[in-house]
């Protein structure tokens, strides 16, 4: 193919992250991939919006005119929230498109579905984005880690309340005005109580387990609790004693199955967590072979959480260039027992 065609769903933080990597690096993506890749469409929900890109021509609110575009390969779905966003996935998987999507709701709910879909009609559907932004976790766990038992997966996964604990220790700064400033800079939810609330965290450690344990693990299995009751109190009686407060996002195999929680806990002022600050995020994963392994890097923002949407963009379109499909596809959604202990 001499051009490679996206049709991007979204042009918020993220999509317009996408957007400018995809003009900054377009030659050297085009070496990469083999072919140009280029957005042809782009769905908003509100075309007379002033953008941070330039997209003459592009912009559309008629979501058939990009999911039924023949000539678009791949459909980049960047709008979050459950609904449309799950339909218009599973109507592009059907319609025979690669999907790379950022959308941790879909794929926390309907994962099961999407790849399923995927399957049925060979085509890719990545989603690297969905968890730690722009450190790459999804793939590491799904193939460079495959070869692991692996017994925990543990960590710092949501940048907004990372973003906000860092600045109520070290600033003492008020809630609410740290929220502000996490909505401000990109780093929350359009609804940002799933952020304070946990479930941001839950939804990503539940994709975390479930292709770490090769099991099926959904928001019902995840204890959740956020940091709505942390108090100034809380952060300095925490730092008198030693200790700071983060959210941790935990999953690790016990003898009656996976056992997954998000809550607040004190971390040792010198646990390596408690070096990670502001929007980043780490994630240690233990395996039988390869042992302790840590991620960190930008967990939420405009760029960061780009990089790991075209580093998807770029993969599908090297498989769409070699004629190959559903390469990395996963089974992890399925409801399979817990692998086997081999001797
Ligand atoms: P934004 O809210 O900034 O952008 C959403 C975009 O989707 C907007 O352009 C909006 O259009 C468009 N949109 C929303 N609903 C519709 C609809 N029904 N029809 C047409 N267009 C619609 O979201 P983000 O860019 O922050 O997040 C996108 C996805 O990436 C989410 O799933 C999020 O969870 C995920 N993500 C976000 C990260 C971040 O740091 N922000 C990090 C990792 C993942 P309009 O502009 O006209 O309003
Ligand atoms: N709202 C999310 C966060 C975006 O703050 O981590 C990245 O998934």
């Amino acid at each position: 193919k001499q051009t490679i065609n996206i049709g991007m769903l979204g042009l918020g933080t993220v999509g317009t992250g996408v957007a400018k990597i995809l003009a900054a690096n377009e030659h050297c993506i085009a070496q990469k991939v083999g072919s140009a890749v280029a957005l042809k469409k782009v769905l908003v929900r509100n075309a007379a919006k002033p953008r941070r890109v330039t997209l003459d021509g592009l912009l559309t609110t008629d979501p058939a005119a990009v999911i039924d575009d023949p000539e678009i390969d791949i459909i980049v779905e960047l709008m979050g929230g459950e609904e449309p966003a799950k339909d218009y996935i599973i109507r592009a998987l059907k319609a025979g498109k690669h999907v790379v999507t950022a959308n941790k709701d879909v794929v926390a709910r309907h994962g099961r579905d999407l790849f399923a879909a995927a399957e049925e009609n060979n085509v890719d559907l990545l989603f690297e984005a969905s968890v730690g932004g722009g450190i790459p976790i999804i793939r590491p766990l799904k193939q460079c880690l495959a070869g692991n038992r692996i017994s925990q997966v543990m960590g710092i996964v949501n940048g907004t309340t990372n973003y906000m604990l860092t600045k109520m220790t070290a600033d003492k700064s008020d809630y609410e005005a740290v929220l502000a400033e996490a909505q401000q800079k990109g780093y929350a939810e359009a609804d940002p109580t799933a952020d304070v609330g946990g479930f941001d965290a839950a939804r990503k450690i539940a994709i975390l387990a479930s292709i770490a344990f090769g099991t099926r693990v959904t928001l019902d299995d995840v204890y959740v609790e956020g940091i709505t009751g942390i108090t100034p109190q809380d952060i300095e009686y925490a730092g008198e004693f030693g200790y700071v407060i983060k959210l941790l996002a935990i999953a690790g195999e016990t003898d009656k199955g996976v056992d997954v929680r998000v809550h607040p806990a004190f971390i040792a002022k010198n646990h390596p967590l408690a070096a990670v600050n502001d929007v980043f995020n780490a994630i240690f994963v233990k395996g039988d072979a390869v042992g302790e392994t840590m991620f960190y890097g930008r967990g939420a923002g405009e760029m960061p959480t780009a990089s790991a949407v075209v580093a998807d963009i770029i993969d599908v379109a090297r498989d769409i260039q070699h004629g190959v499909a559903s390469r990395v596809l996963c089974t992890c959604f399925d409801n399979k027992p817990l692998c086997p202990i081999d001797k």
